[in-house]
């Protein structure tokens, strides 16, 4: 074996250089596995030196193990060195720029039925109203017989009433609410109830599903004035302090006297209201002594005043559920 210990050095000065030429992880392993690997140069001196003698065989094995250690640091230098320029090109490639403004995330936001309803709550419960809830798939004892709404009376038809199945009704106003929440309960009270109900028919100004809300007032010396009182000062809160209004004489089952009120609206009478202080019968139905207690109710459309405040033409835009519709209100 000639001068092992100089070929050596020859070896690591040519490991070096070629390990300083790869220029990629890949080109540097091939590198490494050209000296260091099995069949490497390194490996194959380490293998010759298994016919030196006892003390040249100890040179020589440290001497490979310094070139070996040399030639393993520089290969982990390397090796750091292509990494860190790598992210360096990475990040210089992928430049972002954080200054710029972000592009706003697209917030949902109360449908304009639900702001009217949430105002009108307020409205109401300042008044000292409480809040009702009642089912949209109603008995027909709650949503007309209780009401006193006569068996085969045409003024269930005059409802456009939906069927359900098991006699079963969608409720076609919030009146149910006044039979579900006067029962079991003693006077005085007074209450809204807010919500969904349904009528077959269709047009720019109608819909089969709209929003009502009804409020209820009962207590020992409630008058017709007092109900009178009340609506003017909703109409005045819906339409403004100088709004025109006025009574036209009605009928309802469950009212007696009934009343509607129109109010004057750009330039024609815009019905909005059904009231009318609540029949001795539907006090009775509920458990509730007429000699002793009167009361006045009424109901309203939600959807119309929230069509004026929101500048909607149409009822159907409301709840078409056209999101650019709804986003320009
Ligand atoms: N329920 C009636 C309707 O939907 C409105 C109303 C409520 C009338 C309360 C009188 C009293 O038309």
């Amino acid at each position: 074996m000639a001068q092992p210990a100089q070929d050596l050095d020859a070896l690591l000065r040519e490991a070096e250089s070629a390990i300083a030429a790869a220029d990629s992880q890949q080109a540097l392993n091939e590198a490494r596995a050209r000296f260091l690997g099995k069949k490497g140069s390194v490996s194959a001196v380490l293998r010759g030196i298994g016919g030196l003698d006892g003390e040249a065989r100890a040179r020589v094995g440290k001497d490979v193990n310094r070139v070996k250690g040399a030639i393993e640091a520089a290969v982990t230098a390397r090796r750091e060195g292509l990494a860190s320029s790598a992210r360096d090109r990475d990040l210089a490639e992928h430049r972002l720029d954080v200054t710029l403004p972000a592009s706003a995330p697209r917030a949902g936001r109360l449908h304009p039925v639900s702001r009217m309803e949430a105002e009108l709550c307020r409205y109401f419960q300042q008044l000292g109203y409480d809040v009702e809830d009642g089912p949209e798939v109603e008995t027909d004892h709650n949503n007309f017989g209780a009401l006193n709404f006569p068996e085969d009376h045409p003024a269930r038809d005059l409802q456009d009433t939906f069927f359900v199945e098991g006699g079963h009704v969608l409720r076609t106003h919030t009146s149910n609410v006044q039979i579900r929440a006067m029962t079991g309960k003693q006077p005085p009270f007074r209450f809204i109830a807010p919500g969904r109900v349904f009528r077959h028919d269709l047009d720019a100004t109608h819909f089969p599903m709209f929003h009502q809300m009804e409020a209820v007032c009962v207590g020992e010396s409630v008058s017709f004035a007092d109900l009178k009182g009340s609506l003017c000062g909703f109409a005045r809160y819906l339409f403004g302090d100088d709004v025109k209004m006025r009574f036209r004489a009605h009928y309802f089952p469950f009212t007696e006297p009934s009343a509607e009120m129109d109010v004057w609206w750009q330039g024609r009478w815009l019905e909005i209201m059904g009231s009318g202080m609540i029949h001795p019968r539907v006090l009775a139905n509920c458990g509730i002594d007429p000699e002793r207690w009167q009361g006045f109710a009424f109901g309203f459309s939600i959807d119309r005043p929230a069509m004026i405040r929101f500048g909607v033409p149409n009822i159907r835009q409301l709840f078409e559920g056209d999101v650019r519709i709804l986003e320009q209100l």
